[in-house]
C-alpha cells in the first residue's frame, strides 16, 4: 500500500526517505521517485518499482549548492557558473562522483547528475531529509513521465512506500541534462532550458545529438552522431514515454486519412478533415508541453488507439517536446533503430 501524504506531511516523508522508503514528490518538472542517495539498498527498490534497466542512472536531487561537494568533486567552474544561474530550476549537471553515492546511483559510471528542483515542495522535503534523494521520473519504465499524483499512482501504487499528493510540474518535461566534463556545455537530453536560454545568459551550448533537432537530415546526421556522447548518458537509448495507444506525428497541413479505430488528435491548431473521438487544443508550445504526458495517459485511459499529435517548431521549448513526441511515436535515438 502507498501512503498519500499532504503537504504538512513532509517532515513524515522526509523521514521516510531517511529509513531507506521510497516516496513519490512533485517537482517544477515531473514526479520523482525518491530514495537516500547514499543508501545502496533503497536506490536498488526504485529500479525494481520502475522496472528500470539497471544500466539507466539517476539524478541526485539537492536542497542548495552547499551539498554539492557530498556528492560530486572536481567541479569545473563552468558548472558552479551554470548552477549559479540556472538553480534552482530544471538543470541536471554531470559531474565526477563522490565515493558516498550509492553505485546503483549511477549504474557504475564514475560521473552523477546532480540538480536542485526549484518546486518549493521538491524543496522543503530535500531539506527536512537532509540527505541527497536519486529521483528519476515516476512511471512504469518506458511508459509517459507522471505530472499528476494520480498518473503516477496509476503506475506505481503498491510499488512505492508513499507519494506527496500535490500539484506541479509546470514545465511538464523532464530536466535538461548538460556534460560539462570537456570545458565545453553539451546537452545530453533537451528540456526546458533550451540553447537559447544558455545563450542569452551568455553560454554557448551545443547538442550531443544534432539527429534529435533535425530529423529531416538524419540520416546526414548519423554520420556525425557523437557515440562516446550517448555512451554518457546512457538513458536515452531506451524506449521513453510510451502510451499503448500508437503515436504518430503530423504537421498542420497534413492532409491524409486517418488510420486505426479510434483516434485521438492534440495540437495548437485544427487539422482539416481529421474528426478524432478525443481532441485536445494547447493555447501554447508551453501549455502543450505541460500537459503533453498527461494527454498521452488520457488518451490511453479512454481506449484510444491512435494517438496523432501536432507537430510545433523546434526553436526553444518546442525543441525538447519534440524529443519527447518522436520517442512517444517510437522513433528513437540512431543506436536504437540500428539494434
Ligand atoms: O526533471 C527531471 O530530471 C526528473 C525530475 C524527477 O527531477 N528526473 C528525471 O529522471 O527525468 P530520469 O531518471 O527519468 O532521467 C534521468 C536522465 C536519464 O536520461 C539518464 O541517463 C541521465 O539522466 N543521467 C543520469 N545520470 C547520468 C550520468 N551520470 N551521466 C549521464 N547521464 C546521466
Ligand atoms: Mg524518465
Amino acid at each position: 500500500m502507498t501512503q498519500r501524504l499532504k503537504r504538512e506531511e513532509l517532515p513524515l516523508a522526509a523521514d521516510m526517505l531517511r529509513r531507506g522508503m521510497l516516496v513519490a514528490f512533485p517537482t517544477e518538472t515531473v514526479f520523482g521517485i525518491g530514495a537516500d542517495a547514499t543508501n545502496e539498498l533503497a536506490v536498488q527498490r526504485i529500479f525494481v518499482a520502475k522496472g528500470r534497466p539497471s544500466d539507466n542512472p539517476l539524478i541526485v536531487h539537492l536542497a542548495d549548492v552547499s551539498q554539492l561537494d557530498h556528492v560530486a568533486r572536481d567541479i569545473p567552474d563552468l558548472a558552479h557558473k551554470l548552477f549559479e544561474r540556472f538553480s534552482p530550476g530544471p538543470l541536471t549537471i554531470v559531474l565526477q562522483k563522490q565515493s558516498k553515492v550509492a553505485p546503483t546511483v549511477t549504474a557504475g559510471l564514475d560521473t552523477v547528475a546532480v540538480r536542485i528542483p526549484s518546486h518549493p515542495i521538491a524543496l522543503e522535503l530535500l531539506r527536512l531529509a537532509k540527505v541527497p534523494i536519486a529521483a528519476p521520473s515516476a512511471n512504469r519504465s518506458g511508459r509517459p513521465s507522471g505530472t499528476t499524483w494520480q498518473a503516477v499512482l496509476e503506475d506505481l501504487d503498491g510499488r512505492i512506500d508513499a507519494i506527496v499528493c500535490e500539484p506541479g510540474c509546470d514545465v511538464g518535461l523532464e530536466s535538461t541534462v548538460v556534460d560539462v566534463s570537456d570545458g565545453e556545455l553539451i546537452i545530453l537530453r533537451m528540456g526546458s532550458i533550451s540553447i537559447a536560454d544558455f545563450r542569452l545568459a551568455g553560454f554557448h551550448a551545443r547538442h550531443a545529438d544534432s539527429a534529435s533537432t533535425n530529423h529531416a537530415a538524419e540520416s546526414e546526421t548519423n554520420s556525425t552522431f557523437d557515440r562516446s556522447l550517448l555512451r554518457r548518458s546512457p538513458g536515452t537509448v531506451h524506449p521513453h514515454y510510451r502510451p499503448s495507444a500508437k503515436v504518430v506525428i503530423v504537421d498542420s497541413e497534413w492532409n491524409g486519412t486517418p488510420i486505426g479505430g479510434r483516434i485521438a488528435y492534440g495540437g495548437l491548431v485544427p487539422i482539416e478533415g481529421m474528426q478524432p473521438t478525443m481532441i485536445r487544443f494547447f493555447q501554447s508550445v508551453n501549455e502543450y508541453a505541460a500537459a503533453f504526458y498527461e494527454f498521452l495517459r488520457e488518451c490511453d485511459r479512454a481506449g484510444i488507439d491512435v494517438i496523432y499529435c501536432q507537430s510545433v517548431e523546434e526553436t526553444e521549448l518546442g525543441t525538447a517536446l519534440m524529443d519527447r513526441m518522436r520517442r512517444a511515436a517510437g522513433q528513437s535515438v540512431p543506436s536504437l533503430r540500428e539494434g
